[in-house]
């Protein structure tokens, strides 16, 4: 696979596709990290004197404009993060504009594409497109491991009509994962949540094979409680799910690894409630949901913690957007943050909600990696490379 060192990239005009689908919360950034995570390729690039056009998706705006997924509003936070290098914005994917762009940029300048789900030949990789648009560039670099698992024209279409080279934080993120999945050492433990049972079927299968504990929360457990026949109330399920429960939990069985589900909870009437009921989770009452484990199970799970020698988390096992349910989930961030170190236990973790918990909570050093990327963190897990690696390793430019 070509990369910033083993391929040199000077004097180029730049297609280098960054993940700046960054977290907004009522149109407020809540997260930069993920423009801190192209730096370095970027600052190489300025450093080898390229014309760099950063293309990104924000949010998911369905092939068409709509000026709310507008990424214009990043140009400053990138003039602060490239200090002194001019940021430039292009609206619009014509040709004639994209080339009058190319000429008015410096070598060593950068410019911001508008989002390229404005466009529907992104998401339905289209052919014809991605040949005239990548006509303009001579190399494109793909630092979008987060975004890596979609088949989308700049994801795996663009690679195939230029040289195409993996960024600095693509490949940190899979060697990382890799290395961790590599060097398996058990007894080892994975912390499993989030809310949909359907995203994680796969994950759960491929995770019992390799992993001796396995602690499932988030609404996504309540498919296994109801499978198990325990009254969860009005708590979110997911009908069709309830065999493939059965059948994870019958597999672990089989493969001697252990389920952690759970056996006390925090329930309210609605996701709104402030006012959490606690019970065993024998006495749900019909009218409540859970909404986050309870204390004896956030025990279990730090007992089972300590004693293992690798630790992999995605999920939060609450409803971790909603407080008082975002306890348990910042709990086990700090469980881990005050024991990784002190027990050497390796630990990876990966998720939107899931770095938040950790941001929350400064749990960061906890933590010997932390991936930025949520779907392709998941699928990467599962076993699956995803086809935006793939393409760059198939690349047979010279
Ligand atoms: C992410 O935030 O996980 C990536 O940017 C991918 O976004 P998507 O799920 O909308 O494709």
């Amino acid at each position: 696979m070509k990369n910033l060192t083993n391929y040199k990239i000077r004097e180029k005009i730049v297609l280098f596709r960054a993940d700046l689908n960054i977290p907004l919360v009522d149109g407020k950034i809540t997260d930069l990290s993920r423009l801190e995570k192209i730096k370095k390729s970027i600052v190489k690039l300025i450093n080898q004197n390229n014309k760099i056009f950063i293309v990104s998706h924000l949010g998911r705006p369905g092939g068409k404009i709509n000026k709310n997924f507008s990424l214009n509003f990043l140009c400053p936070y990138l003039e602060k993060i490239f200090e002194g290098n001019k940021v430039h914005f292009l609206e619009y994917f014509e040709n004639q504009i994209i080339k009058n762009k190319i000429s008015e940029m410096s070598f060593g300048e950068i410019c911001l594409i508008e989002n390229i789900r404005f466009l529907k030949e992104e998401e339905t990789n289209d052919n014809n497109f991605s040949k005239n648009f990548t006509s303009h560039f001579d190399v494109y670099v793909n630092d979008a491991f987060s975004v890596s698992h979609r088949n989308h024209a700049s994801i795996v279409g663009f690679a195939k009509f230029l040289p195409a080279v993996a960024g600095n934080h693509l490949i940190k993120e899979i060697e990382n994962i890799n290395s961790f999945l590599e060097n398996s050492k058990k007894p080892n433990m994975a912390i499993i949540g989030g809310s949909k049972i359907s995203t994680k079927i796969q994950l759960l299968n491929n995770l019992i094979e390799q992993f001796s504990t396995i602690a499932i929360g988030g609404a996504m457990a309540n498919t296994f409680l109801l499978a198990n026949q325990q009254n969860i109330g009005k708590s979110l399920i997911d009908e069709n799910l309830i065999h493939e429960a059965t059948n994870i939990q019958l597999k672990a069985k089989k493969l001697n690894c252990k389920l952690i589900l759970p056996i006390d909870v925090v329930c309210g009437k609605n996701i709104q409630d402030t006012n959490p009921v606690y019970c065993k989770i024998e006495e749900i009452s019909s009218d409540h949901m859970i909404l986050d484990i309870g204390e004896i199970t956030t025990k279990l799970i730090n007992e089972e913690i300590i004693k293992s020698k690798m630790v992999l988390w995605n999920g939060p096992v609450g409803a971790f957007e909603y407080k008082p349910y975002d306890k348990a989930t910042n709990e086990i961030a700090k469980i881990i943050k005050s024991n990784a170190k002190k027990f050497n236990i390796d630990t990876l973790a990966g998720g939107g909600d899931t770095i938040s918990a950790i941001k929350n909570t400064n749990a960061e050093d906890g933590f010997d990696y932390i991936s930025n990327a949520g779907g392709a963190f998941l699928e990467w897990l599962e076993g699956n490379e995803s086809p935006g690696v793939t393409a760059l390793k198939e690349n047979n430019f010279s």
